[in-house]
């Protein structure tokens, strides 16, 4: 079967023949993969960057964005049946006894650091025909979302600092009501998206549909198809190349929230510094070698004291936000019908992975299929 690797020792990344895997467990499913989501990762493993393949091999079949379809389960699968449409779960716990997170299923707080991701770090990924997994990490996906649930594990991010942030919300400033239905917990409030890639866009979203003032503040001018994007969900699109951060604060007012996709240091201290009062700070980019900067961490730190800040960094998700992912494209496809409908720029073929990868993505998300036997 095919399947797309990197060869880290050889520096490629090619299209591979491998055998197809076999069940090992009783409660192993057999999964065909349908969708896989091309992102920044995927990028960065093929520039060799980042990631790794699995113990004693040399290469990593890459791909963590997966949509597929159970095609056989073993004699202790309990809640999966053939046909059935499953998401997967990226991260796998740690052996460690005394890691906490992994030991209590929160692999995505793992302590040791020796958790395994598929398709990144020490574990085949998912841009192949069949995959073998165990149940317990499978998400089962509703049917109706067959089209869109490839962009799962990418809205997972926004769903897991959510999670928290509302939690957070209800304890301290604007003391949020437990029982505030879903789509006015950020009544009233402003966020600030800062890039406008998928990470960018899906977190767009999920504040836009949660009730906050939403802005997106990033390089690009519009008008792009991710600048329409941004409009069609009703929020505001801001180039940087236009307004300069004291700028964007005088239209914003007090931000509230600031959700960070870009990954570039620089911009994300910048956008730190214009924080309000009571600010939550979301990180969810993850730099590589940048060039050093300047900072002034002593008016930082006053500042986010005096103003009682929080900075969060997030990673990865657990299965609730997955559960949540779900629900949450569902809403977006009811509200937003042809906004939702153009995240998918395209469904392509394996062979054309490395380029997709490499290249400027047309739309904005990039999708890699398998034909499907008829
Ligand atoms: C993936 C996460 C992963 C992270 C770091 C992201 O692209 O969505 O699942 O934890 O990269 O490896
Ligand atoms: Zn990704």
């Amino acid at each position: 079967m095919k399947a797309v690797a990197v060869f880290p020792g050889s520096q490629e990344v090619k299209l591979v023949q491998r055998e197809p895997p076999r069940p090992a467990n009783p409660d192993d499913v057999l999964l065909r993969v349908l969708d896989v989501g091309l992102c920044g990762t995927d990028k960065e493993i093929c520039s060799f960057e980042y990631g790794s393949p699995p113990e004693g091999e040399d290469h990593l079949v890459i791909g963590h964005e997966a949509l597929a379809e159970v095609v056989d389960v073993g004699p202790a699968v309990e809640r999966l049946r053939r046909g059935d449409l499953v998401v997967p779960t990226v991260r796998r716990p740690c052996r460690s006894p005394d890691c906490l997170a992994c030991r209590s299923g929160h692999q995505d707080y793992c302590y040791s650091g020796l958790f395994t991701e598929r398709g990144i770090k020490e574990a085949h990924g998912y841009i192949t025909e069949y995959v073998v997994d165990r149940e317990k990490y499978m998400v089962p996906v509703p049917p109706g979302l067959r089209d869109l649930a490839v962009l799962t594990e990418p809205l997972t991010i926004a769903e897991k600092a959510m999670g928290q942030v509302f939690w957070l919300m209800q304890h301290r400033p604007p003391w949020l009501g437990p029982e505030t239905p879903a789509d006015q917990r950020g009544r009233g409030l402003s966020a600030v998206v800062l890039g406008i890639g998928p990470v960018g866009l899906l977190g767009a979203m999920t504040l836009a549909a949660a009730g906050f003032r939403t802005y997106v503040y990033s390089r690009e001018l519009p008008p792009s198809p991710r600048t329409d994007l941004v409009s069609a969900i009703g929020a505001t699109y801001i180039s940087s190349q236009i307004r300069d951060f004291p700028d964007l604060v005088a239209e914003t007012g007090n931000i509230d929230l600031i959700y960070e996709a870009v990954g570039h240091s620089h911009f994300a201290l910048q956008a730190l510094r214009v924080l309000g009062q009571n600010g939550i700070y979301i990180l969810t980019g993850v730099p590589g070698l940048q060039a050093f900067i300047q900072a002034d961490p002593a008016s930082l730190m006053r500042d986010m004291v005096l103003k009682n800040q929080i900075l969060l960094g997030t990673v990865n998700a657990g299965p609730e936000a997955f559960a949540a992912a779900l629900a949450d494209l569902e809403r977006f496809a009811q509200r937003w019908p042809p906004a939702t409908a153009t995240i998918i720029a395209g469904r392509y073929p394996p062979e054309q992975a490395t380029d997709l990868i490499f290249g400027r993505p047309a739309g904005i998300k990039s999708v890699i299929s398998f034909p499907q036997p008829s």
